[in-house]
Order: structure tokens, then C-alpha cells, then sequence
């Protein structure tokens, strides 16, 4: 069956149109369109504005991801009246409306999409296009949770054994999930605070770097410098699988105002910020995983991106055993790929839903 995917929960358009069968699989295609460029201004991501880019956006992108996948013909759908299910008119309705009337109806047998979690305004862009498209094309629609869709994919896909650990970091999210089997999942651990990815993006903001702030740490960290700097490793030692990075943050606030160093203590800093947060993380993750005797391991989200996490995690599992799946970067980050792979396993399971009962669920929890 060939499943169309929308993600949009946080800043990035996403669409993939996935050919799957139970044996085999392949990505017709996988279009993303990044805003980081809009929000680096706000030093974050600016969920008013990240609506308005999906809102543009999400046509061209539709037309794209259709496309590469040989799905695009021109022609007509039929325009059931949509207007009533955006606030609104907006360029969305605008762009959607020429293109029902430009192209015909795609084979495409399943829509997915990004249910929650996310942000709110960002989340009601994707489902308010899936919603209009589900209408028009007659199609069934599959909502996704995003952040079990992080682990799940790469569990999925890659056969993992159970029981499996899975650690999702992003600008949003930490959070620590053991999956018993494909059907059941439970957060073991989460933040208290702030996100793993967050702590990387203020913290860098403190240093004067640019959003996002994570990859800039990460290059800088990789500098010369004979300085060094102490910084605490936050709840490394408690007896649970919980996360607090915002003692980190105030850490660094302190420090970086009270010290002098000018570039020398920046490399240094950037070395102890990414140091602190990787050991927290892979700690927790294999304490998760010697006390649940996981067969399995994953690594997912933005965060994952960072190649001395990376590092840290294959040395760990291979001294522990465990299978690792780390996906590529590409797959790391937000992408609609993990959401078609999800809603496949969920349509086959459960089925689908009625589109008019599709709503954003920015703080849906994993079940
Ligand atoms: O998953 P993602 O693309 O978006 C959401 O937050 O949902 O994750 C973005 C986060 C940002 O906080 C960014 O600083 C962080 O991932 N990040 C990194 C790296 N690349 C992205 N953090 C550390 N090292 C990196 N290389
Ligand atoms: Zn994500």
C-alpha cells in the first residue's frame, strides 16, 4: 500500500510517500523543508511564525514529495467544501484549492499524520491539510504519535528484540521509553525541566552562538584549549530515569559571567556543556538498560545528531551487549518517513479514523 505522510509538529514541513507491504519497503519519496533560517532571529523556535511557514509551505511540499515519487498528474480532484475546516482563509486554503483543481487524484491508499505531541498551531497546519485531502480524495487517515513514531520506525524497520530502550532527545522532548513489544510502551523517564536539546540551545545563546544551538557547541567543542571548567552533571546518581538540565543551564550562566577567559573559556565550556549532557544521557539510558535487561537500544531526535553522543552510546552498548539502532542523521531530526512506517503498523492494528474527528494533541502521551 502507498501511505502519504505529514509532519508537522515543531518547525520542519515535512512529506514522504512510503511504498510498504509487510515484507518489503520502499520511500517513494521524503521532502523536507527546514525554517531554521526564520527562527534563528528569535534565538528559538517562534510558533506563530512556524504556522505561517508550514501554512506556505505545505502545498509546495505536497506537490514535491507527489512528484519524486511519480504520484503528480495533472487533472482535477474534486473540491468537497473544505473552507469550513480552516479558521480562517489562509494561503494554505488558497494553495490547496488551486492545486484539487490542477491535479487529479494521486493512487495513494493511506494518509498519516502528526497527531501531537508539538506545537499547537504548528500540529493544526499538517491535520488541517490531511483533514481537506482525506475529504476530497476519499482517502482513510491514520493520526501518529511523533515521538513514539522517533522509536518505533527504527524499532520496526530494523526487526529490534525486545525489550527495547529507547532515548528520544530533542528541542522538545527527553524522554526514556521500554517497549516490552511492538504494542506496548511506557515512559520509564522524562525531564523535569528543560529538554536535552533546549539545554544545548540556551546555554549556547549564554555563549553568544546562534539557534540551533547544538551543533555549534558541538563544532566549537572540538577546539584546542588547555582551560577547563567543571560543570554538574544533573540527577547522575538519583536512583531513577528522570532528566533535570536547567541546574546545568544556571551552572553555565554563572560561570560563563563570573570567569574570564574570552575564546579559550568558550572552547572549554562548549567541551563541558556537551560532555555533561552526553554522560547524563547515556548514563541514564544504560542504567535503563542493565535494569531492564533491554536486548535493544535507540537513540532518536534532533539531539541525536551530536557525534560525541553517538560515540558514547556504540562504545556503551558494545561493552553492555546490546543491539544498537541509531538511525542516520537525516532520520535522527523530524521527518514524515518515521510517521508513514508508524501509521502502516497502526492501520494494520487498529484501522483508521473518521478525518472529522482529526485534532492537534500537543500534549498527547505514548500508550
Ligand atoms: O528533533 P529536532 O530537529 O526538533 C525538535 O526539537 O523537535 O531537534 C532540534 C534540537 C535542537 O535543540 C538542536 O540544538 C539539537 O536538536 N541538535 C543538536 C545537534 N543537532 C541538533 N544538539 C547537539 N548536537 C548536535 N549536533
Ligand atoms: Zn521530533
Amino acid at each position: 500500500m502507498k501511505i502519504l505522510a505529514v509532519e508537522t509538529s515543531c518547525d520542519d514541513t515535512c512529506i514522504s510517500v512510503l511504498d510498504i507491504e509487510d515484507e518489503k519497503s520502499v520511500f517513494l519519496s521524503d521532502i523536507v523543508s527546514s525554517q531554521i533560517e526564520i527562527h534563528k532571529e528569535w534565538g528559538g523556535i517562534h510558533p506563530t511564525l512556524a504556522a505561517r511557514e508550514h501554512q506556505k509551505n505545505l502545498v509546495p511540499v505536497l506537490k514535491k514529495a507527489l512528484k519524486k515519487a511519480g504520484l503528480l498528474e495533472k487533472g482535477s480532484s474534486p473540491v468537497e467544501p473544505i473552507e469550513k475546516n480552516f479558521k480562517r482563509k489562509s494561503v494554505l486554503l488558497d494553495n490547496l484549492k488551486k492545486f484539487l483543481e490542477n491535479h487529479s487524484e494521486p493512487k495513494i491508499d493511506l494518509l498519516a499524520v502528526t497527531a501531537g505531541p508539538g506545537l499547537d498551531p504548528s500540529l493544526w497546519s499538517g491535520i488541517t491539510m490531511a483533514k481537506a485531502l482525506a475529504l476530497c480524495w476519499d482517502l482513510e487517515v491514520v493520526p501518529v504519535n511523533h515521538i513514539k513514531a522517533h522509536f518505533f520506525a527504527p524499532l520496526y524497520m530494523q526487526d529490534g528484540e525486545f525489550p527495547a530502550i529507547s532515548l528520544i532527545v530533542s528541542g522538545g522532548h527527553t524522554q526514556l521509553v521500554l517497549s516490552s513489544d511492538l504494542k506496548s510502551h511506557r515512559v520509564i523517564g522524562r525531564t523535569r525541566d528543560d529538554a536535552a536539546g533546549e539545554c544545548f540551545d540556551k546555554t549556547a545563546r549564554l555563549l553568544g552562538f546562534s539557534y540551533p544551538g547544538g551543533p555549534e557547541i558541538e563544532k566549537f567543542a572540538k577546539k584546542e584549549t588547555k582551560k577547563e571548567v567543571d560543570l554538574p552533571r544533573p540527577m547522575l546518581k538519583e536512583d531513577n530515569y528522570d532528566f533535570s538540565f536547567s541546574g546545568l543551564k544556571t551552572a553555565v550562566l554563572y560561570r560563563w559571567r563570573d570567569m574570564e577567559g574570552g575564546r579559550d573559556l568558550k572552547i572549554a565550556m562548549a567541551k563541558e556543556i556537551q560532555a555533561a549532557i552526553v554522560e547524563v544521557l547515556t548514563e541514564k539510558t544504560f542504567k535503563a538498560v542493565k535494569e531492564k535487561s533491554a536486548k535493544t537500544v535507540i537513540l532518536g531526535g534532533g539531539v541525536s545528531a551530536n557525534s560525541a553522543l553517538r560515540k558514547r552510546f556504540k562504545q556503551r552498548a558494545k561493552k553492555e551487549k546490546v543491539n544498537l539502532i541509531m538511525p542516520d542523521k537525516d532520520l535522527c531530526t523530524d521527518n514524515a518517513k518515521m510517521i508513514a512506517v508508524t501509521a502502516f503498523y497502526e492501520y494494520k492494528n487498529n484501522g483508521s479514523i473518521d478525518p472529522k474527528s482529526l485534532k492537534a494533541r500537543p500534549n498527547l502521551k505514548i500508550s
